[in-house]
């Protein structure tokens, strides 16, 4: 009984092989394939200015968001009214949070596309400031919980780290697309 099953999984495993050997050697052609790994690692280095681009979008739109927040929570009782109905309060949560997240994908993948391409980072201003960046949003994002308790110190220093925040993004913006012209001298 024993060897029969044997040698059933034998016959199956077998087969399996034969059927699956084009697909597997199809597969080690393309990933042994130099060209094509050239290919993909150069033009991966573009998705991260890409993804970059649109969060700065995003931030400035959160900003926006954010001080209509803070309108409406000053506002008078009439104006309060017809604010609270745009919901600027809750847009600015989950715009910030799609920031947040990105913002720490986007920094920890510039990294690493970064060293799939030189083998090093660069100890420049462009990573520190990027560090930093990821850094501010972390604590800016951690106070919110405070700030739904009404702590003003919290919500006076999450509108402080998030002005830093969009102005140390624009100068990412500005040296970033200095590294995007050197990538673009070399291709
Ligand atoms: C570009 C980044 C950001 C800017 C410029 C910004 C700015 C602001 C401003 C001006 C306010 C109004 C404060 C007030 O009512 O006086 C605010 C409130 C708020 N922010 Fe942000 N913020 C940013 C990112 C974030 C992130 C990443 C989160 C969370 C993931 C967040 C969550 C909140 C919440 C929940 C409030 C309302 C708190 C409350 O009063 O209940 N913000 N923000
Ligand atoms: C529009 C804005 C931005 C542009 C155009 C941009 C562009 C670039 C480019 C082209 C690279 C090099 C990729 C490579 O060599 O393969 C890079 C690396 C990097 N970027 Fe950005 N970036 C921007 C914003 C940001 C932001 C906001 C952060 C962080 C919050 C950031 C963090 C990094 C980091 C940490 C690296 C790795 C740097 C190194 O080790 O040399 N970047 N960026």
């Amino acid at each position: 009984m024993y060897e029969q099953l044997m040698e059933a999984g034998n016959i199956l495993t077998n087969t399996l092989l034969h059927f699956s050997n084009p697909i597997v050697m199809v597969a080690e052609e393309e990933v042994t394939n130099p060209d094509l790994i050239e290919t993909i690692k150069t033009w991966s280095q573009f998705g991260h200015p890409i993804l970059m681009w649109a969060l700065l979008g995003l931030s400035i739109y959160a900003l926006y968001l954010g001080i209509q927040a803070r309108r409406t929570r000053m506002a008078d009782k009439e104006t309060r009214k017809e604010l609270v109905g745009k919901n600027f309060n809750n847009r600015h949560h989950q715009i910030g949070s799609i920031i947040l997240a990105f913002m720490v994908l986007g920094t920890i993948g510039g990294m690493a596309v970064t060293y799939v391409n030189n083998g090093k980072l660069f100890f420049g201003a462009h990573l520190l400031a990027g560090l930093g960046m990821t850094g501010l949003i972390a604590v800016s994002a951690s106070l919110v919980p405070l700030m739904q308790k009404g702590n003003e110190f919290a919500r006076l220093s999450h509108i402080s780290l998030n002005i830093t925040l969009v102005g140390l993004f624009l100068w990412q913006a500005v040296s970033g697309m200095e590294i995007v012209q050197k990538l673009l001298d070399n291709l």
